[in-house]
C-alpha cells in the first residue's frame, strides 16, 4: 500500500516539543504497527516568517491539497511576528481546505480531571461540531477613523444557508454514525435574529431527517449555564465558528485542561479530503522550550488523525495508553504528575509497546 503523506508544521512556542513527541508517537505506529505512513515536515511559522517573510505559501497550499491525507499542527502564535502570520497559516489551511467542520471531542479520560465537585469522568464524554469557514471568522468587516475618538470596527457574523446546513448535517450524520442519541444546537437567535434564525430555521429542516436522534435548541449562554451544571446531558453540540471557539475552551476545563483538548478540522461527506490536526491548546510561550508542556492533547490529536486515516482501532489504542498514563501518574504536573513533555510522551510509548497490537 502506497504510503500516506501527512504534512507536520510544529509552529511556534510549545508546538515543536508537543509535537516531537506526536512525530515519535505516529512513527511508532508506522514502525510497530504497520501503518504505511510518510512524514513531510514543514518549515513554517514565526522562526520562517522572521528569516523571509514567508507565512503560507500557495504552492504548499496547493501540495497540501494534492498529495497529503493530513495536517499535523503543533500550535501557532509568536509574541515577535505580528499575530497575521499565525493568522494566515491556520485560517489558510481552515478556509483554504475548505476544512467547514471543527470536529472537538470533549471527553475527560480521569476522574481528577474533571473540575466540577462530585463528577468524575462519566460526566464528561461529548463531541463539538464547531462550524469553520464562516461566522464571525469571515474577515468581512474594517476599520474607519483608526486612532481618533470617532473610530469604527466591524467584524460581520456571515452565515450561509449552504455553510450552516452541512455543519448541522455533519453533526446529526455524526450522532447517527457513532450511536450518540442527542444533538444540541446552539446560537443567539433571541438576539441576533438576522443571522441566527437561519440556525433556527435550518435545524429543524435537517432534524426531521433524523427522527431517532434528540434534537435540542439552546442559546448558547443558556448551553455554558447547563454545561457546568450537568455536562453529562450532551452527546453532539453544533454551533457557530465563535460560538464552538469559546464552548470548546469551557470543554476543555471540564476535560482537565487544554493540555487534553484534541481537534480535528475536516470536510466530511467527501471521501478521501485532507484534514487538519491541531491540539486546541495554542502555543503558550511562558511554557514554551521548558519541557513542561503536556503533549497528551496532541498524542490524542494524532489519533483521530489516525481515525482519519482509516485506523479507528489506532485512535482507540492511543486514548487507552493516554488513560493508563493518568492513572498511573506518568504525566505532566498540570494533570497531575511530576514528569517533563518527553518523559510523559515516553510512558504513553512505553505502554502502547506494552499493549501489543488489538
Ligand atoms: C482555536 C484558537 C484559534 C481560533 C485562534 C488561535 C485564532 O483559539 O483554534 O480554538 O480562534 O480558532
Ligand atoms: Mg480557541
Amino acid at each position: 500500500m502506497a504510503p500516506q503523506k501527512i504534512a507536520v508544521i510544529a509552529g511556534d512556542g510549545i508546538g515543536p516539543e508537543v509535537t516531537r513527541e506526536a512525530v515519535l508517537l505516529l512513527r511508532f505506529f508506522a514502525e510497530k504497527r504497520g501503518l504505511p505512513l510518510a512524514l513531510w515536515e514543514l518549515d513554517l511559522g514565526a522562526e520562517r516568517y522572521l528569516r523571509d517573510g514567508v507565512t503560507l505559501p500557495a504552492e504548499v497550499l496547493r501540495t497540501i491539497e494534492r498529495e497529503c491525507s493530513a495536517v499535523l499542527l503543533g500550535a501557532l502564535g509568536d509574541a515577535r511576528v505580528p499575530g497575521l502570520v499565525a493568522r494566515e497559516i491556520l485560517f489558510g489551511l481552515r478556509f483554504g481546505l475548505d476544512l467547514y467542520a471543527n470536529v472537538r471531542p470533549v471527553k475527560a479520560l480521569a476522574d481528577r480531571l474533571v473540575p466540577l465537585k462530585s463528577r468524575g469522568k462519566d460526566a464528561v464524554d461529548f463531541v463539538v461540531f464547531r462550524e469553520n469557514t464562516e461566522g464571525a471568522y469571515a474577515g468581512i468587516g474594517g476599520q474607519l477613523r483608526r486612532g481618533t475618538s470617532d473610530e469604527i470596527a466591524i467584524n460581520e457574523d456571515v452565515n450561509t444557508r449552504r455553510g450552516v446546513e452541512r455543519i448541522l448535517r455533519a453533526a446529526f450524520d455524526h450522532a447517527q454514525k457513532s450511536g450518540r442519541r442527542r444533538v444540541a444546537m446552539a446560537d443567539k437567535s433571541n438576539a441576533m435574529w438576522h443571522a441566527h434564525e437561519l440556525w433556527r430555521r435550518t435545524f429543524d429542516e435537517v432534524k426531521s431527517e433524523y427522527p431517532a436522534i434528540e434534537a435540542r435548541h439552546f442559546y448558547v449562554d443558556a448551553l455554558c449555564l447547563y454545561l457546568i451544571q450537568d455536562p453529562s446531558q450532551f452527546d453532539v453540540i453544533v454551533t457557530n465558528n465563535l460560538f464552538g471557539d469559546i464552548v470548546t475552551d469551557l470543554g476543555a476545563a471540564l476535560q482537565g485542561g487544554l493540555g487534553m483538548a484534541a481537534s480535528a478540522n475536516l470536510h466530511p461527506g467527501t471521501a478521501k479530503r485532507v484534514g487538519l490536526f491541531e491540539p486546541v491548546h495554542g502555543s503558550a510561550p511562558e511554557l514554551a522550550g521548558q519541557n513542561r508542556a503536556n503533549p497528551f492533547a496532541a498524542f490524542l490529536t494524532a489519533g483521530l488523525l489516525l481515525e482519519h486515516l482509516g485506523s479507528p482501532q489506532a485512535g482507540a489504542e492511543i486514548e487507552r495508553a493516554v488513560s493508563a498514563a493518568l492513572d498511573a501518574g506518568r504525566c505532566t504536573p498540570d494533570v497531575g504528575g511530576a514528569l517533563g513533555t518527553d518523559e510523559a510522551g515516553a510512558a504513553v510509548r512505553e505502554l502502547l509497546a506494552g499493549s501489543g497490537a488489538s
